[in-house]
C-alpha cells in the first residue's frame, strides 16, 4: 500500500473551463484516483480555483466587476462544472482563502533568508495614461524569441517561451492602446539556476516519467535557468512579506502552485483534524502526482520543485507529473471569445456524462495532441451502446424473462466457457498496468477487447436457441457472460463510473455506490438476484444529430467572432 497525494493544475477562476482542460488535467487524474482507490491506496485529490493574477484582473475590470466578486463566481461556476463531470475531488479549494496567504509568504521568506531569492532593479513598462506599471498581460507585442504578433507579456502564446515583463517587442498598454514609457522599479528575482544541479539529479532518477515532460524539463536546465522575477506592482495578490516591498504581490505562478498545500491544509482543517495535511506533505511515503497540460510542464519540474526543496521543513517532491498534450475541437482550438465552443449545458441535457467521458479517454491526447470532434463522439457513444450496452441488455433482459430474474446456475464447463473465464486474470494485469502508466487510451482498448469477445461467446453459444433445446447449457453460458460483463464494468469504472455501477446494480453486484475492488469478480453468481432497474444504458447518435451539431457550431462560430 502506498499513500498518494494527487493534483490537477488549479484552473483559473476566469471564467468557465471546456472539455480541453478536462481532458488534460481533470479527467486523467480523476481516473487515476479512481483506479487506485478500487486498488485499495490511500489517496487524497485536491484541488481548487487559481484566483490572482492579471488574467484575471484585466478580465474582471473589463467586465467591471471587484476581483473577489469576480472570482467567487468562477469558482462557483468551474465547480458546478466538475460535479456534473463526476471528477471526484476530496477536496476543491481556492487561493483566496486564509490559509493560502501565511504558507505562500512563508515559501518567500524561506528562499529570500537563504539567499535564493535577491532584489534588483530592472525596467518595466508604465503606461502613462492608465499610471501604472504594465505587468504581464497588461502589455501585448511581439515575441522577441518567435516573432509572434500579439503575444502576452509574460508568456509567449505560440512559441511557450516565459518572457520577462518588458521583452516584448513594440509593446502596447491593453488597457488603453498606449505605447508604455520604460521606468525602473524593483523585483524581487529567484535564483533557479542555485538549484540546477539538484533538479538535474533528481529528474535523470525518473524512469517512470513520460519523456515529453522529463525531455522538455531536461533540456530547460540544459538551455540554461536564468532568474525569475517572482513579484509584481499589482494590487490584486499575496502581499510580499518585506516592509520595503510595499504594494507588491508575489507573481502568481509563485504563489499557485503553494495553492496545492493550502488546499490539502484547508481540507484537513475541515475534517477537524488541522495537522493532517503534514501527513501528506511531510511523508517521504507519499507519492505526490501533478496532472497538467503541455504548458505548465516548466512549472511543474523546475520552479514548484526547485521552491519546494529550498524550504526548511521536509516538503516531499513530486513522484510523478503526468503532463498531456492539448485537445482542441473540430481542427481548431476551443475558444469562447471566437465562439469555437460546446454550450456544455445544452450538451448534457441530450448527452450522458459517462459517454463524454468514454470519448475524451478514448482520444486522451497523452503523447500528441488530439480533438474533440461530432463525428468521433458520436462514434465512441454508439460504440459503447453496441459493444456494451447491447451485451448487458440483451443477456441481462433475457434472464428477467427467461430465468425469473436470476442469473442461472453454472454447470459444467466446456472449452470456450474456460477460455474466457481465464481471460480475465490476464485483462485485470493488462488494463491495471496501462491505468497505472497514465496510459487511459490502451486500457479502454483492451477492455473493450473483452467486451468485443464476450459479445462473440454470447453470438456463439446462442443462448437464446440453447433455451429449447438445453436449458442448463443455455444457463452456464448466461452465467459466464454474466461474470464477464460485471468484470467489464470493474474495468471500466475509473472511466465510466456511473455506467458501471449501474451495471453492477443491474446484476445484482451492490457496491452501494463504492468502488468496486480492481480484481477479477469472485463470487458465485449462482441464482444471484438481478437488480430492477432495466433502463437502457446508451442511446445511439444519429448521423443527423451529428450534422446539426456540426451547423450549430459553425453558426456560433459566425455569429461569435467579431
Ligand atoms: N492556473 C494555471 C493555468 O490554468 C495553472 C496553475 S497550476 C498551479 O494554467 F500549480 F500553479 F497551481
Ligand atoms: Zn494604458
Amino acid at each position: 500500500m502506498s499513500k498518494y497525494l494527487i493534483t490537477s493544475a488549479l484552473p483559473y477562476a476566469n471564467g468557465p473551463i471546456h472539455f480541453g482542460h478536462i481532458a488534460g488535467a481533470y479527467l486523467p487524474a480523476d481516473i487515476y484516483s479512481r483506479f487506485l482507490r478500487q486498488n485499495g491506496e490511500e489517496v487524497l485529490y485536491v484541488c481548487g480555483t487559481d484566483e490572482y493574477g492579471v488574467a484575471i484582473t484585466i478580465n474582471a475590470e473589463k467586465a467591471g466587476i471587484p476581483y473577489q466578486q469576480y472570482v467567487d463566481k468562477y469558482h462557483l461556476v468551474i465547480k458546478e462544472f466538475f460535479d456534473k463531470l463526476n471528477i471526484r475531488f476530496d477536496h476543491f479549494s481556492r487561493t483566496t482563502i486564509d490559509a493560502h496567504k501565511p504558507i505562500a509568504q512563508e515559501f518567500f521568506l524561506t528562499l529570500h533568508k537563504k539567499g535564493f531569492i535577491k532584489a534588483a532593479v530592472e525596467p518595466q513598462f508604465y503606461c502613462t495614461s492608465c499610471n501604472r506599471f504594465l505587468a504581464d498581460r497588461y502589455v501585448s507585442g511581439s515575441c522577441p524569441k518567435c516573432g509572434a504578433d500579439n503575444v502576452r507579456g509574460d508568456e509567449c502564446t505560440k512559441c511557450g517561451e516565459w518572457l520577462e515583463p518588458s521583452k516584448v517587442v513594440n509593446p502596447t498598454c491593453k488597457v488603453c492602446g498606449k505605447k508604455p514609457e520604460v521606468r525602473e522599479t524593483t523585483q524581487y528575482f529567484m535564483d533557479l539556476k542555485a538549484f540546477a544541479p539538484q533538479l538535474k539529479t533528481w529528474l535523470e532518477a525518473k524512469t517512470d516519467w513520460k519523456p515529453n515532460v522529463k525531455n522538455k524539463a531536461l533540456s530547460l536546465i540544459e538551455e540554461g535557468l536564468v532568474q525569475r522575477s517572482i513579484t509584481r506592482d499589482i494590487s490584486w495578490g499575496v502581499p510580499v512579506p518585506l516592509d520595503e516591498a510595499k504594494g507588491k504581490v508575489l507573481y502568481v505562478w509563485f504563489e499557485a502552485p503553494i495553492g496545492y498545500i493550502s488546499a490539502t491544509m484547508d481540507w484537513a482543517q475541515k475534517q477537524g483534524k488541522p495537522e493532517a495535511w503534514k501527513d501528506w506533505w511531510f511523508d517521504k511515503e507519499t507519492k505526490l502526482v501533478h496532472f497538467i497540460g503541455k504548458d505548465n510542464i516548466i512549472f511543474h519540474t523546475i520552479i514548484w520543485p526547485a521552491m519546494l526543496m529550498g524550504q526548511d521543513k521536509p516538503y516531499i517532491l513530486p513522484d510523478n507529473v503526468p503532463g498531456n498534450e492539448f485537445y482542441n475541437l473540430q481542427g481548431r482550438q476551443f475558444s469562447k471569445s471566437d465562439g469555437w465552443y460546446i454550450d456544455t449545458e445544452d450538451f448534457f441535457t441530450k448527452y450522458g456524462v459517462d459517454a463524454l467521458r468514454y470519448a475524451i479517454a478514448s482520444n486522451s491526447p497523452e503523447t500528441s495532441d488530439s480533438q474533440f470532434t461530432w463525428e468521433d463522439f458520436q462514434a465512441r457513444n454508439n460504440e459503447l451502446a453496441d459493444t456494451l450496452g447491447n451485451l448487458v441488455n440483451r443477456c441481462f433482459s433475457f434472464m428477467k424473462k427467461n430465468f425469473d430474474g436470476k442469473i442461472p446456475t453454472a454447470g459444467e464447463l466446456k472449452a470456450e466457457d474456460k477460455a474466457l473465464l481465464d481471460s480475465f486474470a490476464p485483462v485485470f494485469g493488462e488494463v491495471g498496468k496501462s491505468y497505472s502508466s497514465y496510459r487511459v487510451r490502451q486500457a479502454l482498448t483492451q477492455t473493450m477487447a473483452l467486451a468485443i469477445t464476450a459479445n462473440k461467446y454470447v453470438n456463439d453459444t446462442a443462448p437464446w436457441a440453447l433455451r429449447k433445446t438445453d436449458l442448463a447449457r443455455c444457463g452456464t453460458v448466461l452465467n459466464v457472460a454474466s461474470r464477464a460483463i460485471i468484470n467489464c464494468a470493474i474495468l471500466l469504472y475509473p472511466v465510466i463510473p456511473n455506467t458501471a455501477l449501474k451495471i453492477l446494480d443491474k446484476a445484482g453486484v451492490h457496491t452501494g455506490g463504492k468502488a468496486p475492488a480492481y480484481k477479477p469478480y469472485e463470487g458465485s453468481l449462482d441464482n444471484m438476484e438481478l437488480g430492477s432497474d432495466t433502463t437502457l444504458l446508451f442511446a445511439k447518435i444519429l448521423p443527423e444529430q451529428v450534422a446539426a451539431e456540426v451547423e450549430k457550431l459553425k453558426a456560433l462560430h459566425e455569429t461569435g467572432a467579431k
